[in-house]
């Protein structure tokens, strides 16, 4: 199952449009912020699906029956460029878990790159509602490095998978690798092209860059 968000015309696209302006997208402030507006934004959504119970609310005047969250989900991001996203859907599940996976794309002098996948930090995803966040699901192997170490850790009820832009290529391989797990896609916007090295088209740009600055061992 994929949501892409920017089928529908809401503020959200004013946010999305904003990080993949050339122009507005150098304000790094403004590029986190937007991250991470669109997180929470993503979290709204995500939450129509999840589990609800009741509650009784004592107010200043009398009772109200309310329904609140069953359970908090799990939330993992990708370091780095996942951080303001991240924190977009902490924003409003404000009491979840979480975990943080260190994979980032290591060059070659040929400028081809493996994933490197360095630490899993996290508790024991078993049985729970797992949402994992990315900006980019580009080739999809940062994504499904990331899922594998932490699904060692435990199986989880069902993954959700946040990436503000993703390429029909990476969501192929996500779906491939983990046909066998309830998954729901969550994007912006599925752009259908990746150049030689990986990078999304129209896309945004490196994200992790964008956010936080060039790395040392970048091309
Ligand atoms: C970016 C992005 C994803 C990955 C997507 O991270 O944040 O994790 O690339 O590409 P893929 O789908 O082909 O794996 P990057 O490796 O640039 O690291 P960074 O976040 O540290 O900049
Ligand atoms: N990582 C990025 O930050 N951008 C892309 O387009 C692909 C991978």
């Amino acid at each position: 199952m994929i949501h892409e968000l920017g089928k529908t015309n809401s503020i959200f696209n004013q946010f999305l449009s904003e990080v993949r302006d050339e122009k507005i997208q150098q304000d790094r402030m403004r590029f986190r912020r937007n991250m991470e507006r669109m997180g929470e934004i993503f979290a709204y959504e995500i939450s129509k699906i999840m589990p609800f119970r009741e509650k009784e609310v004592i107010t200043p005047l009398g009772t109200a029956h309310m329904q609140v969250l069953a359970q908090q989900p799990l939330l993992a991001t990708i370091l780095r460029a996942g951080i303001p996203l991240h924190q977009g859907l902490l924003n409003f599940f404000d009491q979840a878990d979480n975990a943080f996976i260190s994979a980032y794309r290591k060059y070659d002098a040929d400028e081809d790159f493996v994933i490197k996948l360095e630490y899993v930090s996290s508790p024991s995803p078993k049985n729970r509602i797992l949402v994992i966040s990315d900006p980019m699901l580009a080739t999809g192997g940062s994504l499904v490095a990331a899922l594998k170490g932490l699904i060692e850790k435990g199986k989880p009820a069902e993954i959700h998978v946040v990436s503000v832009l993703a390429s029909l290529e990476g969501i192929e391989f996500l779906k491939k690798s983990f046909s066998k797990y309830k998954m729901t896609i969550w994007t912006g916007a599925v752009d259908d092209e990746l150049t030689a090295k990986a990078y999304i088209v129209p896309g945004l740009g490196d994200a992790g860059d964008l956010a936080y600055g060039n790395k040392e061992d970048e091309k």
